[in-house]
C-alpha cells in the first residue's frame, strides 16, 4: 500500500550584520566564526515535502520547473540527513518555490534549507526542538539555521554539530529595522557561497577578519539590543567590507560587486552623513542591502530609485522564523 506524508513550510531569507565566510569543517558546516542576522519579512521560500513509499529516487520541482542534477543532487543529500535523523527510508517528492530572485545576494540556499528542515521533518510525523531544527538546517547551508528563529537571530560558532546551533536574541517587533534591497542584478552568482566557503582561506586575509569577529558581534549584538543606530551601522559596514576583502584576495579571486555596487555604498555613506539612517551589508552578490530605521526607508527608498544600474527596489523588514504551514 502507498503512505503519503505530506507538509508545507514556509521560511524567510535572512541578512547578515556579522557574516558567516569560512569553515572550520565543510561537511558539517561549522563555522569559522559565530554570526547575527535578520529574518526578512515577505521574502521566503516555501517548500513541499511529501515522503513516498513506492517513489524509487528523490524529485524536485523548483519555481514551477524540474530542477538541476545539482540542485537535486544537493536536496537529495540533505535528504539523506533528514532519512538518517529521522530513521526513514522513503524518497521525497520536494516542491519549492521562491518570491524572490534567486543566487544574487538574498540568500536563498538559506530560505530553501530551513523550509526543507521544518516541511521534511513534519511531515514524517516527528517533533524537532527548534535548536536541533537549526543544527539540521545548518548542514544544508550555513546560513539557513539563521532562517529557523524568529526576528534577530544568532547563529552560535559551538565545537560539534550538536552546539552549533542559532537562536533568537530578540523578536521581531525589537527595532522596526527595514532592509532596503537594491537589486542591480538579478543573474545568477557564478560563484556560489559553498565554493567561497572552501576558498576563504586562500587569502590571507581571512585570519585577521575571523580574530576580530567575535568582538564586532558582541558590539553588533548590544547595538542591536540597544537600538544604537550609529554603532550598528559601524560594525556592520565594518564587517561586509572586510568579508569582501576576503573574497577578493581570495585564489581565485571573487568579485561580486558591480560598477553600481559602489556608486550605491558611496551614497549610502554619503546618506548617513546627510543625517538617514541607514548602512550597507553585502552578502555573495553585487544587490546592496541597504539596513534603515523605519523613519529613513522610503527616503533611501526614493534616492536608491535614482541610481543608474538599480533595476529594483524591495523592503523587507525584520521577519519571523520559519513556520509551518500544512501537515
Ligand atoms: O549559508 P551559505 O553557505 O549560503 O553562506 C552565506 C554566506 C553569506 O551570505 C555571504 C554571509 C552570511 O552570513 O549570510
Amino acid at each position: 500500500m502507498t503512505s503519503l506524508r505530506r507538509a508545507t513550510a514556509q521560511a524567510p531569507a535572512n541578512i547578515a550584520f556579522i557574516k558567516y565566510w569560512g569553515n572550520r569543517d565543510h561537511r558539517w558546516n561549522l563555522p569559522q566564526n559565530a554570526s547575527l542576522s535578520m529574518n526578512l519579512d515577505g521574502l521566503y521560500a516555501e517548500t513541499t515535502v511529501t515522503w513516498a513509499d513506492d517513489q524509487p529516487s528523490d524529485t524536485l520541482v523548483l519555481n514551477g520547473e524540474s530542477a538541476s542534477q545539482e540542485a537535486l543532487a544537493r536536496v537529495s543529500t540533505h535528504l539523506d540527513i533528514l532519512r538518517s535523523r529521522l530513521n526513514i527510508r522513503s524518497r521525497a517528492e520536494v516542491i519549492s518555490k521562491n518570491n524572490f530572485p534567486m543566487g544574487a545576494g538574498i540568500a536563498s540556499s538559506a530560505a530553501a534549507f530551513a523550509a526543507l528542515t521544518v516541511a521534511g521533518t513534519a511531515a514524517a510525523g516527528v517533533e524537532l526542538s527548534e535548536r536541533e531544527l537549526t543544527t539540521i538546517a545548518r548542514i544544508g547551508s550555513g546560513s539557513a539555521s539563521r532562517s529557523i528563529p524568529t526576528g534577530y537571530v544568532e547563529w552560535h560558532l559551538g565545537e560539534a554539530h550538536e552546539n552549533s546551533f542559532a537562536e533568537s536574541i530578540a523578536p521581531p517587533e525589537h527595532w522596526a529595522l527595514i532592509d532596503v534591497i537594491a537589486v542591480v542584478s538579478q543573474a545568477h552568482k557564478r560563484v556560489g557561497s559553498k565554493a567561497g566557503h572552501r576558498s576563504a582561506d586562500t587569502s590571507d586575509l581571512q585570519a585577521a577578519r575571523v580574530a576580530g569577529a567575535a568582538s564586532r558581534l558582541a558590539v553588533c549584538r548590544r547595538a542591536v539590543l540597544e537600538r544604537d543606530f550609529a554603532t550598528f551601522a559601524k560594525v556592520v559596514e565594518h564587517d561586509s567590507n572586510l568579508m569582501h576583502a576576503v573574497m577578493m584576495t581570495s585564489d581565485p579571486p571573487l568579485f561580486y560587486w558591480l560598477p553600481p555596487t559602489l556608486a550605491i555604498m558611496e551614497s549610502v555613506r554619503n546618506w548617513r552623513e546627510d543625517g538617514l539612517h541607514v548602512c550597507y551589508t553585502l552578502d555573495a552578490g553585487a544587490n546592496v542591502h541597504c539596513l534603515c530605521e523605519q523613519s529613513s526607508a522610503d527616503a533611501v527608498r526614493s534616492a536608491l530609485q535614482t541610481i543608474d544600474g538599480v533595476v529594483d527596489v524591495r523592503m523587507a523588514s525584520a521577519g519571523q522564523g520559519a513556520r509551518l504551514i500544512s501537515g
